[in-house]
């Protein structure tokens, strides 16, 4: 952090949300059935828990079940944290059997929605007895206590089956989002060592599929620690099964027994792995570990979505980014609520699919991203109020900042000006929910994620670590450990120290920048590293900058973000290509083909624009701030007394006239 392209990013953008005044109390009929249903509550939660957080979060473990207690809550070796430790427990087991041993036993766990309408519900009992065997499965596959796993499949139930087996037997799954390309999936799975694949032939995407499994071959050609691929039949692919290697899931649940002991793991035995995009190098596989991320990810979900036996809760995110991990999987089941998954696209058939499920089946808390909600917004309004919405007694969003019209429009047309909205502000390293109103107690405003929750201590910072006043806008920092903060970056306890603790001395530095208003509430005002949020999904414009330059013609390529009405932003390329090549329509096609080979749809640059040379500083540093301007307006305002050669900009800018 703190490169000179990101000097004085807080301050630009503060005015901007200023002038948000409107405060929105959560209604009585809300607060009075809530877990914490006044401010007083909260407060008193609030500071019981900053007084003795060990009693706090020990109170909150003893709600589960352990094979064997703990010695001590926290043991802090700054950076390096224990939790729980000495305890044993095991997280499937929380998840299910618990609920199994009660009156939830029968209870839907998973109502799962396939995008062609068809429709699955599996029980607790039921899911208990799919994960038993597919536990069983990959003991006879030979995977032991610690080995990692990858999972590359679409949104299916055997998905999170596949998650809370790997945690029974306590391997360390490695989910990988399914929109990714071979190359990530080589990568993660040399990064971990992963001994085995468990895929899907395909995955449904809007009326067609992608097949998964050839993606998967072409990925574990240079992956030599993978023993196994377990396919799952979904969609009916042509793929090849390859002897010895290849497996059916079906053929091997057919062989395995129902039942399963789940094994009693170290509190700080790896639950698993997830990469993120950093903002150098190679995707980072962040750490988690069972028994502190149990605590947080259950709590957080009960006080934040305020979880009842009665509701049906609906988050539209996938389970390979950490929303599905906290949210769709261990958040709601941990707790015996029932989770309804859907398949496919939004807009699949048309706009109104989300408005037709929470009709349909009656949902009664929904969970989504800014990002979705603006492009409802310009499909427009007739998708929603054509139904009937009044099931939803609860709203929620994640991943990037919400601007404050979509937040007002997502209050009126979805949440019927009777909702509560929960903006959470989280991360893939905090394992849960940071910043986030308390639905039955905390007054929102649009725009912000109000206040830290029980037991996490936040702060806004200036660049020497002292705190920020009221409205300066400055760096979000963790204060303490919290039972679910990453342990690790996997197999680099270095990066770890240097990328989160070591900008700010003894505290965690989040890489956004935000400011406290007057009443203490939290706005974030985006990441002040090279990391963009592109729709909600974490990007490392290094990583896009090293796939463009791994394509022949590219001698050198800067990616940088300009603000987008749908996406939140949108990526600019600007490429420096080798003598001999030409920069025509054609070839910035085949560059954006290539990016979404290499990364995934996701990272294929918005906007590419050639560039005879890179505004570089005299220590040869490419100056991103230059271009993030040039990207957004076309002009240069800052200071460019370090640039090394003036000319290149003139260039640039050039282009924009052709
Ligand atoms: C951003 C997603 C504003 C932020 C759970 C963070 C948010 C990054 C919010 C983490 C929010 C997430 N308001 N910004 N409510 N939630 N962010 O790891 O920049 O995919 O650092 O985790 O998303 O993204 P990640």
């Amino acid at each position: 952090m703190a490169t000179e392209q990101t000097t004085g990013q807080p301050s630009e953008s503060i005015s901007s949300v200023l002038s948000e005044r409107r405060k929105f109390p959560p209604p009585e009929a809300f607060s009075s059935k809530s877990h914490i249903s006044s401010m007083e509550q909260y407060e008193k939660l609030y500071a019981d828990a900053a007084a003795d957080p060990d009693k706090y979060w020990g109170e909150l473990a003893g709600q589960f079940h352990w094979f064997k207690p703990w010695d001590s809550v926290l043991e802090w070796n700054a950076p390096f944290a224990k939790w729980f430790n000495g305890g044993k427990t095991n997280i499937s087991y929380n998840c299910l059997d618990v609920h199994v041993n009660s009156w939830r036993k029968n209870k839907a766990a998973i109502i799962w929605e396939g995008e062609e309408g068809n429709e699955r519900i599996l029980t607790y009992g039921e899911l208990h007895r799919q994960v038993s065997k597919f536990a069983n499965v990959l003991k006879i596959a030979g995977i032991k206590p610690g080995d990692r796993v990858a999972i590359y499949m679409g949104m299916v139930p055997e998905l999170i089956i596949a998650v809370l087996a790997c945690a029974r037997v306590g391997a360390v799954h490695n989910v990988i989002f399914a929109g990714f390309a071979a190359h990530a999936i080589t990568e993660r799975v040399n990064d971990s060592r992963a001994k085995m694949v468990i895929c899907a032939d395909g995955t449904r995407r809007r009326g067609g599929s992608i097949n998964l499994k050839n993606i998967v071959d072409e990925a574990i050609v240079n992956t030599p620690s993978i023993r196994n691929v377990i396919v799952l039949k979904v969609t009916n692919e042509k793929i090849t099964m390859h002897d010895g290697m290849d497996h059916w899931w079906h053929d091997l649940m057919g062989l395995a027994e129902d039942e399963c002991e789940a094994v009693q793991l170290d509190s700080e035995h790896p639950l698993f792995l997830l990469y993120t995009s950093g903002s150098t190098g190679k995707p980072k596989g962040i750490l988690h570990t069972t028994g502190g991320y149990m605590v947080h990810a259950a709590s957080s979900f009960k006080y934040v979505f305020d979880i009842k036996d009665e509701d049906i809760y609906f988050c539209t995110a996938d389970i390979g980014w950490i929303t599905g991990h906290s949210y769709m999987v261990y958040g709601p089941l941990l707790n015996g609520a029932t989770v309804f998954m859907y398949e496919g696209a939004p807009n699949y058939p048309q706009w109104d699919r989300f408005w037709d499920i929470i009709n349909r089946h009656k949902i009664t808390i929904f969970y989504t991203a800014p990002t979705a909600i603006r492009a409802f917004i310009r499909a427009g309004n007739e998708w929603v109020t054509k139904h009937d919405l009044r099931s939803l007694r609860l709203l929620g969003t994640v991943g990037e900042p919400i601007n404050p019209e979509a937040w007002m429009w997502y209050h009126k047309y979805v949440g019927q000006e009777k909702c509560p909205i929960v903006d959470t502000w989280w991360q893939t390293e905090t394992g849960g929910i940071m910043v986030s109103p308390m639905p039955g107690a905390t007054p929102t405003k649009p725009g912000t994620a109000t206040r830290s929750l029980p037991g996490i201590m936040v702060d806004v910072v200036r660049k020497d670590g002292t705190a920020c006043e009221a409205n300066e806008g400055g760096y979000l920092v963790i204060k303490q450990p919290w039972p679910s903060m990453l342990r690790t970056i996997y197999g680099d306890d270095e990066r770890y120290e240097k990328t989160y603790w070591s900008e700010f001395p003894g505290m965690y530095f989040t890489g956004d920048g935000a400011r406290k208003d007057d009443d203490g509430y939290i706005w974030i005002m985006g990441r002040v590293d090279d990391v963009v949020n592109v729709s909600g999904h974490r990007l490392g414009t290094s990583e896009v900058e090293s796939a463009l330059v791994s394509h022949e013609a590219v001698a050198e390529a800067a990616v940088v973000s300009r603000p987008d009405d749908i996406k939140g932003n949108a990526l600019v390329a600007f490429v420096t290509l080798k003598d001999g090549y030409e920069g025509d329509a054609k070839l910035r096609d085949a560059l954006g083909k290539h990016v979404a080979k290499e990364i995934g749809a996701i990272a294929k640059p918005d906007e590419i624009k050639w560039a005879k040379g890179l505004p570089k500083t005299r220590s040869g540093k490419i100056m991103r701030r230059l271009l993030r301007e040039l990207a957004s307006s076309n002009e240069i305002k800052g200071d460019v007394t370090t640039l090394e050669d003036i000319g290149v900009i003139e260039n640039l800018r050039e282009q924009e006239d052709e």
